[in-house]
């Protein structure tokens, strides 16, 4: 694997594990364009020094989110696409229904409204808007909170509205004092906003109408099955789920069968067999499994262990506190030393280490020693160091890690 791929894969693990946010199942080229927009913001290069970063700073990834959350939306995004919904399908689900019977709709991934107040509109134009306040009820969901909040809000520039057909804006905008437009008061309070992460929350259920557009395509393949399979979980029997123009449904099997391709329209299919249960199941868990062999603390003691390259952890008080097996040979360390200065260790020696000690704790970054020899009785052996800055979670300094890399001292001497 390249070092960069290497080092965005860490990260992302960083981020999942040290902030709860999840972001390993999304599609890498785009989701590397938006790393990048951010570390450009904090003039960062490297996917390491940004884990650095986020080490130290434990809010950084809400700022993080907000540059990967991407909320372009628009009113009636894909006319087209609008018309054939307001002509075919929602006719479709009123006739399917008893004249008092609620009709139940899920704009998942919502970003900041425009798509579910479009949806509201065609459904108070059919119903006419008394019995839409009585039988609509539509939840409107989205993992970016302040997306969310403008959505709630229902405010909206000239700009945002001028999709909207000049008749249908007068009928469901009221204008504001500062010259932008706010949705029907009533029909709005019809309308639950709430927090949802479509990779990790349970669905929303018994859905006559599930409006998903623009979000699945940021998703690798067996993210966007996953979800597709807790929205089939989600509809009623001959539920209809709407997604964006670029967006397919490509299950393993037909749990959605196509009404209109062009519209991207489906409905839901087959039944779910017992694999795709187990996947709705596994994926919904609050919380990464207890028992996921990455967080077996034996694993990472092991591979600690073992390792073909020397590695210690310093204490604030700058004692030993951790030295593997490489470390233990090359240094002749006992357990004795264990919690030792130091000072009072023969590494202590190493040209230059002393000094980075100090720049490490004054900087709080990483530091990097190229070529350091260690003289013993009949060699000498050379050394990358690199010494890295830990913080726990309130970002005090809880210890320093050195690793001891070989150097190939024959390539350097060509040098
Ligand atoms: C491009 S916008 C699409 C907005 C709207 N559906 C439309 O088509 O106009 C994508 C939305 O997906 C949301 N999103 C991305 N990842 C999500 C996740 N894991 N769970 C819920 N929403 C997510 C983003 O916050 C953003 O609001």
């Amino acid at each position: 694997m390249p070092a960069a791929e290497w080092e965005m894969e860490t990260l992302l693990e960083y981020l999942k594990y040290s902030s709860g946010c999840d972001l390993t199942g999304y599609k890498r080229p785009s989701l590397e364009r938006r790393f990048r927009v951010r570390m450009r913001e904090l003039k960062i290069d490297s996917y390491l020094d940004y884990l650095h970063y986020l080490q130290r700073h434990s809010q950084e990834y809400i700022p993080l989110l907000n540059t990967v959350l991407i909320n372009l939306t628009s009113f009636f995004r894909d006319r087209a696409s609008w018309e054939y919904l307001a002509n075919d399908i929602i006719p479709a689900i009123i006739a399917s229904k008893q004249p008092d019977e609620p009709i139940r709709v899920w704009s998942a991934a919502c970003a900041s409204g425009q798509e579910v107040y479009s949806v509201v509109i065609l459904f108070a134009e059919a119903l006419g808007i008394e019995s839409c306040l009585q039988r609509l009820q539509f939840i409107a969901t989205d993992w970016d909170k302040d997306a969310l909040s403008q959505a709630r809000n229902a405010t909206y520039k000239l700009r945002d509205v001028s999709a909207i057909p000049a008749d249908l804006l007068e009928k469901y905008f009221e204008q504001t004092e500062q010259g932008g437009y706010i949705f029907h008061r009533q029909l709005r309070r019809r309308i639950i906003f709430a927090d949802h992460n479509l990779v990790k929350h349970a669905p929303m259920s018994k859905i006559d109408l599930l409006v998903c557009r623009n979000a699945l395509m940021y998703f690798k393949s067996d993210i966007q099955i996953t979800i597709l399979i807790r929205f089939h979980f989600g509809l009623k029997n001959n539920g209809f789920l709407f997604l964006g123009k670029a967006e397919m449904v490509m299950t393993p099997r037909p749990i959605f069968t196509p009404v209109n391709f062009k519209h991207q329209v489906y409905q839901k299919g087959l039944k779910l067999d017992l694999e795709e249960h187990l996947q709705l199941c596994s994926r919904s868990r609050k919380k990464p499994a207890i028992d996921s062999p990455a967080t077996d603390i034996r694993i990472w003691q092991t591979a600690f262990e073992t390792s073909p390259v020397a590695q210690l952890a310093i204490d604030s008080n700058r004692c030993l506190i951790l030295a593997n097996a490489k470390a233990n040979t090359l240094f002749g360390l006992t357990l004795n030393d264990l919690g030792s200065s130091l000072q009072s260790l023969q590494l202590w020696q190493l040209p230059g280490l002393c000094q980075s000690f100090e720049k490490v704790n004054r900087d709080r970054n990483p530091v990097r020693l190229e070529n350091v020899g260690w003289k013993t009785a009949n060699d000498t052996t050379y050394f990358d160091i690199s010494i890295t800055p830990v913080f726990n979670a309130d970002t005090q300094l809880i210890c320093l890690t050195e690793v001891f890399s070989r150097t190939n001292v024959l390539q350097k001497r060509v040098w």
